[in-house]
């Protein structure tokens, strides 16, 4: 029993607490709308770039031509790594999860910033930027280490969707590739208060440093609530194989009150728009790449579970296509969380940057219902469990 008086509601997870006011970003999970800074998230996937998006969020505008390039320039001169990450990369495991390893490294960044106690919201930014650019090295990195390569030099001139796939592969991305990598950039780039983005308000309301900020991100979105669908809807889509068996996997799933990969959303109750945009580029990608049976086979577990949940919540999210779209891309499966991290970090770097303008400590309550005035017990009393 509570020893407090007054009555206390608990908000489980959280839901429908706000904890701050934004401009950053705004989903309407009625109407399949999603904005940022105002712009719908059709028109950054049809007209912007990664690089522009994230100038966008960060800073909170569209930038001219030539904030554009000067941007652009800054991302791609942080993005080598220096020699001891590089180093300290090598020599993790090679069985780590790329996601243990982003996080590692990323702490592991602060450790050589040149100005480790600049503050401003400036320095924050850029330290943030550096913290963007890197990301996709590390991550690429790390899976050519674990495959045998030797990592490659980011290559000049290519943004941050093509020069990644550049440094995993080694071979320059065909420029529609590029696009579609650069366009599932722009739809993670950011979604309003998530869990990792809540853990990095958590940490920038003690004035901690970016890289702890950012490393706080990583690390929640390592969880499979969060991060990770998409790897288990491909798993689905590659299960099942072959769109005649799509049905009888929809039916047996939900007879067995099992969740469909890809399907329902805490915010979206129609549409997730990103879902859309996805499921167009995956088409188009699948024929270019003679992947139709796969896309074929995601489709009808698309039309079967819509058959099946018609009258519910529950529809197709952004990941029912978005782990599809990176395999056909031939990028390993347990890099689509880290792929996600490298785009999320300029909604992460927008929000901490926010919330810093109106600092407040984030120091929620627990409800205690334990006991208080206990005698201490002596050794030869104690009988090691709760009851003593
Ligand atoms: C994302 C998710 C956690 C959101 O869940 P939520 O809004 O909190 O909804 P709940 O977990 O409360 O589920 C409500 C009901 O819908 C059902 N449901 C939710 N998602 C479902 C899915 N993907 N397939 C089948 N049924 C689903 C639940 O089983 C529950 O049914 P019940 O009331 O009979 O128990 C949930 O939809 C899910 O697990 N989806 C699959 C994983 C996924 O795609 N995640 C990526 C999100 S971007």
């Amino acid at each position: 029993m509570s020893v407090f008086k007054e009555p206390v509601v608990i908000h489980k997870g959280l839901d429908n607490v706000y904890v701050k006011e934004s401009k950053i970003c705004f989903i309407d999970g009625e109407a399949s709308k999603l904005f940022y800074r105002g712009y719908s998230i059709q028109d950054l996937a049809t007209h912007s770039t990664f690089e522009e998006t994230a100038f966008l969020l960060i800073y909170g505008w569209l930038p001219t031509r030539n904030q554009l390039a000067e941007f652009t320039e800054r991302i791609e001169s942080y993005r080598t790594l220096d020699p001891p990450i590089l180093q300290l990369i090598r020599s993790f495991p090679l069985k780590s999860d790329p996601m243990d390893v982003l996080r590692t490294a990323v702490s592991a960044l602060g450790l050589y910033d040149a100005q480790p106690l600049t503050d401003d919201a400036e320095a924050r930014i850029d330290k943030g930027i550096r913290i963007l650019a890197k990301a996709p090295t590390i991550i690429a990195s790390f899976d050519r280490i674990r495959s045998g390569k030797e990592p490659l030099q980011p290559k000049s001139g290519l943004q941050h969707a093509a020069g990644f796939l550049y440094m995993l592969s080694g071979k320059e991305p065909d420029p529609y590739d590029a696009h579609v990598m650069d366009v599932a950039l722009i739809l993670h780039a950011e979604h309003e208060m998530n869990a990792s983005t809540f853990a990095c308000t958590v940490t920038a309301s003690t004035l901690a440093d970016m890289y702890s900020i950012i490393t706080s991100g990583v690390g929640t979105l390592r969880g499979p609530l969060h991060g990770g669908a998409n790897e288990a809807a491909l798993r689905t889509v590659m299960d099942v194989g072959d769109p005649t068996k799509a049905e009888d996997y929809v039916t047996e799933a939900l007879a067995q009150k099992k969740r469909i990969m890809g399907f329902g959303h805490r915010v979206y109750k129609t549409w997730d728009p990103r879902y859309l945009i996805l499921k167009n580029l995956g088409g188009e990608l699948a024929a270019r790449k003679g992947q139709e049976k796969l896309f074929d086979t995601a489709l009808a577990i698309e039309t079967s579970a819509m058959k099946h949940l018609e009258g519910s919540p529950i529809f197709p999210n952004v990941d029912s296509y978005s782990g599809v779209v990176f395999h056909m891309l031939e990028i390993p499966t347990d890099l689509f969380t880290p792929i996600f991290v490298m785009s999320r970090i300029s909604g992460w770097i927008a929000h901490a940057i926010e919330y810093l303008q109106a600092n407040r400590l984030i120091r929620p309550k627990a409800l205690y219902t334990g006991k208080t005035g206990l005698s201490y017990i002596p050794f030869d009393s104690r009988v090691g469990t709760l009851e003593g």
